[in-house]
């Protein structure tokens, strides 16, 4: 077909308004760009396959090339490299009657080739900087390999570890999650989208993905409106606040109708209360799953999902081979698909892509920015970051390069593991695994020795399922005895043993809910069998939620939750070990006794009946056979140093609705090492129209402390830190008693209070 390419450029230059009035300009072109096309060119732009390089479902697309000549595809994902992208760019472009330009979108989720922590790990830094940075080294990377549009970040807030995707956000906590929020969204989108190393960033899974009952990955969720509005959706909001260019809709239902179809959430919340501008996609065949949600054939949803606010579909082809049927039925209107299609044309502006189809496609670019020594640095030292010490007894770490190291562990030695879930660019076999990072940590200063010790799991049918996507642990075939007897004499023939135990990549992430958070039993054997040795043991723990630790906790001595830490793990992990890095990390999702007591988190409400201390107290809320205490709370992380803080000032006890409360807290590092701690402030609400939570995170500081130094740390609190949505859904800070709590984690605080006029 004889391209119009040429034409539209015309019309396009025509109605441009030039850069003084930019969103005027884009919008003169999108019409103008509308004018030309058909229903079906229109219908074409709401269509997203997949590429099928990487697939997370069992459909896939086919006859692509062909349907980007026919102008029935808006965008394309899972497709990698320059090359690839250019060639169905130029068949959009120079084929297909209008030449629309496709966008290119990925799931560019923690990095691209250079792979930071997992989203999870990376929010246990708490540092805004480090992770937009790594948002923005994320854009440039996939930006210069042809990816025009990533399908991140993650802001499903989750209070359930069953859930395996707890791994891909950024914790239990709505305060830290909207922060973090901005940061990416700025990270990804800069100042200026239309720059050739900026892509647009699409907020997901909208909304409430993270509240799946009983932690089961797509099952259904059901909430109040109240807990909706101050506790899961102030992360997405504050991503739209922040100007993310796209959304993606949830696979679950919200009060009954699936997010991809529910219009309350996509047109009246997002775009009416928020007011969003961008555009909404579906997730990967969430259109076509509402038949089995059980809402209608594939007509009904697709014209039920574009009514409901929906603008694109992924993979399912239920808008493009219904929509057609239905305008003609009178099932819905033109002028609904126009909408669609304007948003989508919008983004395609935003982008620049009507200027510059090409604008990502320069090879050069690609072998000179993505993973450059630059970046694997920066992914290195944010993995260091995330780390959390999560035990250190007798302060066996860090330790020395000397002697001889047992390096022990189902995950020590594997380099496909280190990346986590959700990292689908990612170049395995360059990965630093933990045995790559010591060895070259310790050059001839110490001798390492090594055995594997375990499989992963007793049950090799469990182990396969965490072990997809080419990052599979080839299985040992030896006897789980076999492989303990030898680990133990290596650990007889070592100063220190470090082992490395928890999850392989995929055991978290999508569709890898879990119902036993415990440790795999072989490893548990093998941890006994190494403590009995009376070796000093160090287990370094990989993992993609918090698991159940507390045997751990209780029997070895020094532990640090290294998450997966991406490319350059093991390095990083060998900077901490040997001191080099003094950990600041600190957790951002409780980690429970047992599974019975999820959902425990420490922002819950208090009940008619609390509980006064950590010991069982008949009638009051708990449990019979173990306590409500968690085995590490919230915001908690150890360093080598020890962090000293003040009580905490405040320099009113009243302040009205407009005046600023300023709280000071002085905190000392009474330790040998440098470090960095997080101090975190919390507020109570003790009297409100609705009941308010026990504490609420409302600001946090990242502070270096050199060793014996004190530093006063102050933030600023007003009526806006006070806030939250009452029972008619309304934002206002309520007159009454406040109190302040700031402390090194959610426990142990140090409290004042103060009173709002
Ligand atoms: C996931 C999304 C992802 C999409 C595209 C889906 O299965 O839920 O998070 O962006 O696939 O790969």
């Amino acid at each position: 077909m004889k391209s119009l390419y040429p034409l539209l450029c015309i019309v396009l230059l025509a109605s441009c308004n030039g850069p003084v009035q930019k969103q005027a300009g884009i919008d003169a072109r999108v019409d103008s760009v509308l004018s030309l096309m058909t229903l079906e060119e229109k219908i074409g732009q709401l269509n997203l396959p997949s590429a099928g390089q990487f697939t997370t479902g069992a459909a896939a697309n086919s006859d692509i090339a062909k349907k980007i000549e026919q102008g029935q595809v808006g965008g394309l994902f899972n497709i990698k490299r320059v090359a690839a992208i250019r060639e169905m760019q130029q068949i959009a472009v120079e084929k297909s009657r209008l030449g629309i330009p496709l966008m290119f979108g990925m799931d560019v989720i923690h990095g691209y080739e250079s792979v930071f922590p997992i989203p999870l790990g990376l929010s246990c830094s708490w540092d805004m900087e480090l992770i937009e940075r790594s948002a923005r080294i994320a854009a440039t990377e996939a930006s210069a390999d042809g990816i025009n549009w990533t399908f991140s970040p993650m802001l499903d807030l989750s209070r359930d570890p069953r859930w395996g995707r707890i791994s891909e956000g950024n914790g239990e906590d709505t305060y830290l999650s909207s922060q973090i929020a901005k940061a990416m969204v700025r990270g990804y989108q800069g100042d200026d989208l239309t720059a050739n190393n900026t892509i647009m960033s699409c907020v997901k899974h909208y909304a409430l993905y993270g509240a799946a009952e009983a932690g089961r990955d797509y099952n259904t969720t059901d909430m109040s409106r109240y807990r909706m509005y101050n506790e899961y959706f102030p992360p997405y909001k504050a991503a739209v606040d922040a100007g993310a260019g796209s959304i993606m809709a949830s696979f679950n239902e919200i009060d009954g109708v699936p997010a991809t179809a529910n219009k309350w959430l996509l047109t009246d919340v997002l775009r009416k209360q928020w007011g969003f501008k961008g555009f909404v996609v579906s997730d990967y065949t969430g259109v076509s799953e509402m038949i089995a949600h059980g809402i209608g054939d594939l007509q009904t949803v697709s014209a039920r999902a574009v009514q409901a606010g929906l603008d694109m579909d992924m993979v399912s082809e239920g808008l493009l081979t219904t929509l057609k049927k239905s305008v003609d039925e009178k099932k819905i209107t033109e002028a609904e698909i126009t909408e669609a299609c304007r948003r989508i044309l919008k983004a395609k502006f935003q982008l620049g892509l009507f200027d510059d189809p090409y604008k990502y496609c320069n090879e050069e670019r690609a072998k000179a920015e993505v993973f450059t020594a630059a970046n694997r640095a920066e992914a290195r030292k944010a993995a260091a970051e995330s780390f959390v010490l999560l035990k250190n007894e007798g302060n066996i770490l860090p330790i020395k390069k000397a002697g001889t190291i047992a390096v022990i562990g189902p995950l020590a030695n594997t380099r496909e593991n280190m990346t986590g879930t959700w990292s689908v660019a990612a170049r395995f076999s360059e990965s630093i695994s933990l045995m790559d990072g010591l060895t070259k940590a310790v050059g001839n200063s110490a001798k390492l020795v090594y055995a594997r010790g375990s499989n992963l799991h007793e049950d090799a049918a469990i182990e396969e399922r965490a072990t997809m996507f080419g990052k599979s642990l080839n299985r040992d075939k030896r006897s789980a005895e076999d492989m303990r007897t030898e680990a133990v004499r290596i650990a007889r023939s070592a100063d220190i043993v470090v082992v490395a135990i928890g999850e392989a990549a995929e055991m978290s992430g999508e569709a890898s809910s879990i119902t036993n958070l415990e440790l795999p039993q072989t490893q548990r054997e093998l941890l006994k069998a190494l403590l009995q040795t009376g070796k000093p043991v160090v287990a370094v723990l990989f993992t993609g939620r918090p698991l159940v630790l507390k045997w751990e906790n209780e029997n070895i001595p020094a532990m640090l939750n290294v998450w997966f830490g991406g490319s350059e793990a093991g390095d990083a992990i060998a900077d901490v070990l040997f001191g080099l890095v003094n950990p600041s990390g600190k957790l951002t999702t409780t980690f429970p006794q047992n599974v019975g007591q999820i959902p425990l988190y420490y922002a819950h409400k208090n009940t008619g009946r609390p509980l006064s201390g950590p010991w069982f107290q008949k009638f009051q809320s708990n449990y019979i056979d173990v306590s409500n205490e968690p085995v590490y709370p919230f915001g908690f992380g150890l360093s080598y140093s020890t962090f000293m803080y003040s009580d905490v000032k405040l320099d009113k006890t009243t302040i009205n609705q407009s005046e600023t409360l300023t709280v000071t807290i002085d905190v000392t590092n009474a330790g040998q090492y440098d470090g960095a701690e997080v101090v975190q402030l919390y507020v109570r609400d003790w009297v409100g129209s609705v009941t308010r939570p026990v504490k609420e995170l409302r600001g946090f500081k990242k502070v270096m402390i050199r060793a014996g130094e004190t530093k006063t740390i102050t933030f600023q609190l007003t009526k806006e830190d006070l806030s939250f949505y009452n029972y008619d859904l309304n934002w206002v800070a309520e007159p009454g008693e406040f109190s302040v709590l700031v402390g090194g984690n959610s426990r142990d605080v140090k409290e004042a209070k103060f009173t709002l006029q």
